[in-house]
């Protein structure tokens, strides 16, 4: 087949070479342009400066018109009209004024480059050309600029993703009369609204800038606006009602402001009017009648909006999404929605009564919804189970009554339903089987009483189960271990009694049944649960002694208080919090033993190296990285004490290296790595350092004497590409290629009998997550911390690349604050960069995918999507930076970090709780530095992918501070 493709694609070129010569003559006329000498000059003189390797092919000088990004006119290609050399890494700007010799360029792109100064020479040249109508300068350095009042024919200015800073005035856009797009977004501009533009603009975007005073009365004047986005700013005072008068303005965006004041009626009048978001800043008042008239999208979430939810607001029949959450609206729901609806969030008002049912019955599209945090009352429509694309309820924290609707075995498209403190009786209805896309079933703290249905577990995706807090009684369901996605399990504060099952194997976040009625012996069987980290059996009738512990790697905390236990103490070779007061019978070999206190703290770094490698076996046990993804076929053996698989003890024959390659340029390493020694180094188990789901670390001593790290792949996971080690190989030479001083890049691999060995720089040892969690050292300043933030960022940013690496993006499947290594406490090395190139996601099936990644750090789109994304790694860069601001773990006694921010942010005050006190007290300007740095986390951390800034952008962001 192969051969045959080779064969035909041969032919073709003979073909072409000979059509080729047959129609030379004409083709010349095309390939030669007719481009004057001068321009012809001028493009050289260009290619020099830029060094575009499609500009300088040998010959390529006779067209520059077929130059990638170079666009000329006329039939006979006469002249250049458009270059853009987006994304080409260009530093230098020199070649700005050369590039105005052309007169007859209309269109200039330099965006996605670091330029970072505009030259003199730039100005005075490029104000001459007559035609020049669009310039797009966004995202690269440039901290300052010169005035473009003599642009005059300028039609769009780019400028955003910039750091540009200064008051706007100073930049001189009033001169430029025929503008009718201005991009100022993403910049540290201060002063005000620019108003001295042309009254020709129709586009304005200056959002995330630091922006202040008011929206300008004068804005009226533009009538061609149709774009107004001035979100991110401190914009203060209110919206000018004037603003109605702007009959063509498709969208106003002013989120995120400090804007007061009510939302004026005018804004109705405006008949284009698609878009309008005035989210997050102070506004007041009612919300007054007819604002969604032609409005497709609306969100006036977190003000502090009162008064009652306008009966039209909801029924107009354009509407897509409606964001009312986080005010202080009283009243009922209206009576009539929009059967077009997608989202509708009212979550975290006042409203009371019933929800409408009716207004339920026929809404096709509604996809989100979310009243939770009300004072609704009344029973849960039965109407709800016509909401055939509800993917998301939220109906938490009210006062609904009465039964769980049977009608909801027809929503099989739910993902997540969260019931959660409210007033429901009556039993866990049979048809909860039929909801198969289940993820997160949240019931708790309502008043349900019967057992738990055993068709639960036909639930296979289900992640997240919560029924504490009800009156359940009976016994577990024996077949619950059925469920091989879930990673929590709350059943505390319940009846239940009887014979405890074998629990699901993944169970990771928590196992909870305390306050329940269990009695006897604690089955061993709950003691396996290797991923497992929060075990809370307390206030039970457990009696005998505490099962071995061995198998629970993974945990951190272990709750047994208040039972009948006796015995001695468990003991853990990592650390866990154990409480087992209120067990009479219990041994405590000294007082200190009822809670094991964390590691003695060392104070200088160097006895922090010593306890590292001396205890960092141990410590990294207990911070196993456990990650989700795979459907094992056999439970993971973390054995504790590091021996090596099995199968390799006591193996006499040596593996043989199949083939070995050095990947890095550097002559030490390439003589001190020795493959044969790899291999053999790996086979013998006082080597071993630790054990990850996908790869066991070892501690290599070359025959030079210098130590390198080791991974060595566990290849028996079907996840693992299988299929051909030679694009494996391909791919770790990929790999090898990569320089940058934030990532690990391995300097060798081995491919041999037995798999796959990667060889690294021995000094990159300790990760992110031991240096901040577990305190064997002092508290890293803020200084580190932001220079750790930074150099991952750039890593990240690097991996993804730019259209000019010419490469795929490198995506990072699991990144977690554990695959950050440290070189220093300011130098970063993002780690595990291999992981995406040697699983295959499509060999798993579990309902999470192979894309996972550690809990905590796992976007919740992938829930959906399943598949890795930049956006999902810009997340996890989030949750990240979280720890570093925070200095608490992405998930702690059972909960995200990410959503507890989110959830304690929406108050200034608040935010200052949130940070690392220990940190953020040294100094004003930490805070200050700690809390903008907060809003690029939570920005990074934003529920909807594509509101997530782009890496790049985040490093920007970061930079700024
Ligand atoms: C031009 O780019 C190539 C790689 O694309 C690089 O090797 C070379 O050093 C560059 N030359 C200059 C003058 O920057
Ligand atoms: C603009 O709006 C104001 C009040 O909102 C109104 O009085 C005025 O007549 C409008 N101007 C124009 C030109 O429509
Ligand atoms: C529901 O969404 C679909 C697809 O977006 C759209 O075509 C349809 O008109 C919508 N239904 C209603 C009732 O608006
Ligand atoms: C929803 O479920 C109820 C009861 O389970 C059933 O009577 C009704 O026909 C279902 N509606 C739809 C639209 O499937």
């Amino acid at each position: 087949m192969k051969r045959k493709t080779i064969h035909v694609s041969q032919e073709t070129g003979k073909f072409m070479f000979c059509l080729f010569f047959i129609f030379l003559p004409c083709c010349c006329h095309v390939c030669f342009s007719e481009l004057s000498l001068d321009q012809t000059n001028t493009m050289i003189e260009l290619s020099r400066f830029l060094n575009i390797s499609d500009w300088n092919l040998p010959g390529s000088e006779m067209n520059p018109c077929s130059w990638n990004g170079v666009l000329c006119s006329g039939q006979d290609n006469g002249s250049v009209i458009s270059i853009s050399v987006s994304g080409f890494d260009i530093s230098n700007s020199s070649f700005l004024p050369v590039v105005c010799k052309l007169k007859t360029l209309e269109s200039l792109d330099v965006s996605n480059n670091s330029l970072s100064l505009i030259p003199d020479g730039f100005v005075t040249t490029c104000e001459r050309l007559l035609g020049l109508k669009h310039l797009n300068l966004s995202s690269n350095k440039f901290s300052s600029s010169p005035s473009f009042r003599g642009f005059s024919k300028l039609v769009v200015l780019d400028f955003s993703y910039n750091s540009l800073s200064g008051k706007i005035p100073d930049y001189g856009f009033d001169g430029l009369v025929q503008l009718r797009s201005l991009n100022l977004s993403f910049n540290s501009l201060t002063g005000s609204v620019p108003v001295n533009l042309s009254k020709r603009l129709e586009k304005l975007e200056v959002s995330d800038n630091f922006l202040t005073g008011t929206i300008p009365e004068g804005i009226e004047d533009y009538q061609e606006l149709t774009l107004i986005d001035l979100s991110d700013n401190q914009l203060v005072g209110s919206i000018p009602s004037s603003l109605g008068n702007l009959t063509k303005l498709e969208s106003l965006i002013l989120s995120n402001n400090k804007l007061s004041g009510s939302i004026p009626e005018s804004l109705s009048r405006i008949q284009t009017l698609r878009r309008f978001a005035a989210n997050r800043n102070h506004f007041t008042g009612v919300i007054p009648s007819g604002i969604t008239k032609n409005l497709a999208n609306l969100d006036l979430s977190f003000n502090n909006l009162n008064g009652s939810i306008p009966g039209d607001l909801l029924s107009q029949l354009k509407l897509v999404s409606v964001d009312l959450s986080s005010n202080q609206l009283v009243g009922w729901i209206p009576r009539s929605i929009s059967p077009g609806l997608f989202r509708l969030r009212l979550g975290s008002n006042m409203l009371r009564g019933p929800v409408p049912s009716a207004a339920f019955e026929s809404l096709q599209n509604l996809t989100y919804l979310e009243m939770e945090n009300n004072r609704l009352t009344g029973h849960i429509p039965h109407a709800f189970g016509n909401l055939q694309s509800l993917n998301l309820l939220n109906l938490a924290m009210n006062e609904f009554t009465g039964i769980l609707p049977l009608s909801f075995g027809n929503l099989t498209r739910l993902q997540v339903i969260k019931l959660q403190q409210n007033k429901l009786t009556g039993v866990i209805p049979d048809t909860i089987k039929l909801l198969i896309n289940l993820l997160i079933l949240d019931i708790s703290w309502n008043s349900l009483s019967g057992s738990i249905p055993p068709s639960l577990s036909q639930l296979k995706t289900l992640s997240n189960m919560n029924l504490q807090g009800n009156h359940l009684s009976g016994t577990i369901p024996e077949n619950i271990g059925d469920l091989k996605n879930l990673i929590e399990l709350q059943l505390g504060d319940n009846q239940l009694s009887g014979r405890i099952p074998v629990m699901p194997p993944k169970l990771q976040i928590s196992l909870n049944l305390s306050y329940n009625m269990f009695q006897g012996p604690i089955p061993a069987s709950l003691f396996q649960l290797d991923r497992l980290e929060v075990l809370d059996l307390s206030n039970n009738n457990f009696s005998g002694e505490i099962p071995p512990s061995g198998s629970l790697i993974s945990l951190r905390q272990l709750i047994l208080s208040n039972n009948q236990l006796t015995g001695n103490m468990p003991r853990f070779t990592h650390n866990v919090l154990v409480n087992i007061s209120g067990n009479p019978g219990i041994k405590s070999r000294n007082k200190d033993e009822v809670s094991i206190k964390r590691r003695p703290t060392g104070k200088s770094k160097l006895v922090m190296v010593v306890i590292f490698v001396c205890l960092g076996v141990l410590a990294l046990v207990a911070g196993i990285t456990t990650v989700i993804v795979l459907k094992l076929s056999r439970r993971f053996k973390g054995n504790n004490n590091m021996q090596v698989d099995p199968d390799e003890e006591g193996s006499t024959v040596l593996p043989e290296v199949i083939h070995g390659k050095l990947l890095t340029s550097n002559a030490i390493h390439r003589s001190n790595i020795n493959f044969t020694k790899a291999v053999e180094a790996v086979g013998h188990p006082e080597n071993a350092l630790h054990q990850t789901m996908f790869w066991s670390y070892y501690r290599v001593v070359m025959p030079s004497g210098s130590s390198y790290l080791i991974k060595k792949l566990n290849t028996r996971d079907r996840v693992f590409q299988q299929a051909s080690s030679e694009q494996l190989e391909l791919e770790l030479e990929m790999l090898g290629k990569l320089h940058h001083t934030n990532i690990m890049v391995p300097l060798a691999y081995v491919l041999y009998s037995e798999g796959c060995l990667l060889v690294y720089d021995f000094s990159h040892m300790y990760n992110l997550y031991d240096v901040l969690h577990n305190q064997t050292s002092d508290v890293v300043d803020w200084t580190s911390r932001y220079s750790i933030a930074v150099g991952i960022a750039q890593g990240i940013s690097y991996l993804h690349g730019s259209k000019s690496s010419g490469r795929d993006p490198i995506l990072l499947p699991d990144l977690s604050s554990k695959k950050i290594m440290l070189k220093s406490l300011t130098e970063p090395l993002v780690g595990d960069i291999e992981l995406f190139k040697v699983i295959d996601p499509s060999k798993s099936n579990s309902s999470l995918s192979a894309v996972a990644g550690t809990i905590g750090y796992i976007p919740p789109e992938y829930a959906y999507t399943m598949r890795v994304t930049m956006a999902g790694n810009v997340y996890s860069f989030g949750v990240i930076l979280l720890e570093l601001l925070t200095g608490r773990p992405a998930v702690s006694e059972g909960r995200e970090l990410a959503k507890w921010v989110q959830s304690h942010s929406s108050q200034q005050e608040q935010c200052n709780n949130i940070l690392d006190v220990r940190v953020s007290k040294t100094s004003s300007v930490a805070t200050k530095q700690m809390l903008r740095a907060l809003s690029v986390a939570l920005a990074c951390i934003n529920i909807s992918p594509g509101a997530r800034p782009k890496m790049k952008t985040v490093l920007r962001m970061l930079t700024r501070l």
